[in-house]
């Protein structure tokens, strides 16, 4: 057991990054970027409110680096050796979990090794959060990286209140199986009072689970898994959003509609523009989306002097070989089709592999007449959202697939199943030639949702359960 300082944060969220990274450039220069993904887009606002302490890896391998104060909270570095990255966060992260919770769109590798380095780092985490939090205070482990930490964390400090996030989905009994290590995957989990899951689905599969697989005895009723101790573990769904005010005032500015100007015009002023904004990764179904509209473009239905599909595309997960192969894929069909469609001007496909600041981001979800996202899998999408946010006129569309949790919610987008070509093609075209009563009607729909559902509302209601949770069965 760990004591308690006395001077601890009363709030702690734990999650594998940082909202910042930090970059050491060839000169020995050395930079704080913020950090890609959902995860921190979702949870630095709920910081900036709440303050108290942020526990996560700064991005770069073998580095110490001190805790510091950053937008009103407290970030506390944990450092992983390049051999751990390699095992703990490249492997058993994101080449075993990350492909299989995505219903295994990529074959998942298992290895001993991996596994051996995952439970070491989950160790250190929970050490580390066991060693800022104030005594009784509030505990949030964030994401897949960290399954095992609810439970590690417990033992260390009891008098804790802990809730775990996922960020992505939870798979299918049958997918959930195969992982050699499925018990303490599921125990680790246990150790929290709440578990969170983005879609009722999620929350489901996990309850099923730990009715067959758990480590011990347990009893399942309805959402709450009571222990051996008689402790409760309740699991629930709470869909997860953005800060709708913030991006809408961001892409309100006059400087983001300036860029937004210059960005069009640095088009060529197409009459439509379609766009995707993707982390580089395998689930988001880019090899799907651009064949669809390369498609498009090759049988004339779209015209590229007319036309542009602008797709910017984070690099992410750069060293781990699936993501490697998909980085490939896309230069060369994003190649092959602007070499055999149009004329000498502006390609058809104007793809940049790159990361964008958030005005900039803002600036091209409110030019986009078609936002396009289309994961073969995905916990949410928060892209999705940030378009709707972001968009001020009510002539946008956003076509989405089926497979995002987001779908679920924004029920009045054009929904694809991303793996039917021709039915994608279909409703792309429908997305962008559809009249304006229709499209403003959906996007309506679509901002009501985004406004009604924020990230402090999601947050609200996470740590207000845990609370009742907590005080009901602590
Ligand atoms: P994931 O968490 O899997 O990456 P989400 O859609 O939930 O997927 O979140 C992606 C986040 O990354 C969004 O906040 C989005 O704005 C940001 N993002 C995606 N692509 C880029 C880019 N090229 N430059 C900067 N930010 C990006
Ligand atoms: O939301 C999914 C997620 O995997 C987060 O856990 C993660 O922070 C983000 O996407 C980006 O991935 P990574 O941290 O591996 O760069």
């Amino acid at each position: 057991m760990t004591a308690a300082p006395t001077d601890g944060a009363p709030f702690v969220v734990v999650a594998n990054r940082l909202p910042v990274d930090r970059t050491v450039s060839p000169d020995g220069t050395i930079d704080w970027r913020t950090s890609p993904g959902g995860l921190v887009t979702a949870l630095e606002p709920v910081m900036r409110a709440k303050g108290g302490a942020w526990v996560g890896w700064h991005g770069a391998p073998d580095e110490t680096v001190d805790e510091f104060e950053h937008d009103g909270f407290t970030v506390v570095p944990v450092p992983l050796s390049a051999q751990e990255v390699n095992e703990y966060y490249e492997g058993f992260s994101n080449a075993t979990l990350w492909p299989l919770y995505h219903d295994s769109v990529a074959f998942p590798e298992f290895h001993r090794e991996w596994w051996d380095s995952y439970q070491l780092v989950n160790q250190r985490f929970a050490e580390r959060a066991a060693e800022v939090a104030g005594p009784g205070a509030t505990v949030w482990v964030q994401d897949y990286q960290l399954h095992l930490v609810p439970t590690m964390l417990r033992e260390l400090r009891p008098d804790l209140k802990i809730g775990f996030f996922l960020h992505i989905p939870f798979p299918p009994v049958e997918l959930f199986h195969q992982i050699p290590w499925r018990r303490q995957l599921l125990g680790g989990l246990m150790g929290a009072d709440l578990v969170g899951f983005q879609v009722p689905g999620g929350a489901q599969n996990f309850l099923r689970l730990a009715r067959r697989h758990a480590p011990e005895k347990v009893t399942v009723k309805g959402s709450e898994i009571t222990l051996g101790d008689g402790r409760v573990a309740v699991a629930k769904a709470f869909p997860i959003s953005i800060d709708t005010d913030g991006f809408r005032e961001l892409a309100e500015s006059d400087e983001v509609k300036a860029e937004a100007r210059q960005l069009r015009e640095d088009l060529g002023n197409p009459k439509v523009i379609f766009l995707g904004v993707d982390r580089l990764d395998y689930t988001k179904g880019l090899r799907q989306r651009i064949r669809a509209m390369g498609e498009l473009f090759a049988e004339g239905k779209l015209d590229p002097s007319e036309a542009v599909l602008l797709q910017v595309a984070t690099p992410s997960r750069e060293r781990v070989e699936e993501y490697k192969r998909l980085r490939d894929d896309i230069d060369l069909l994003v190649g092959r089709i602007n070499s055999e469609v149009g004329g000498v001007g502006r390609s058809a496909i104007v793809y940049r592999h790159a990361s964008f600041p958030r005005h900039t981001m803002a600036a091209m979800y409110s030019i986009a007449d078609v936002m396009v996202v289309t994961p073969l899998r995905d916990g949410m999408n928060l892209v999705a959202k940030e378009y709707i946010a972001c968009h001020g006129s009510d002539d946008g569309a956003l076509v989405l697939s089926e497979f995002a949790g987001a779908a679920l919610e924004l029920k009045q987008a054009y929904l694809v199943n991303p793996y039917d070509l021709n039915g994608m093609k279909e409703t792309l075209m429908q997305a962008a030639t559809d009249g304006p009563r229709v499209r403003r009607r959906r996007m309506s729909a679509l901002r009501r949702q985004v406004s009604e559902h924020t990230i402090d509302r999601w947050a609200q209601n996470f740590l207000d359960t845990l609370d009742e949770v907590a005080r009901a069965h602590g």
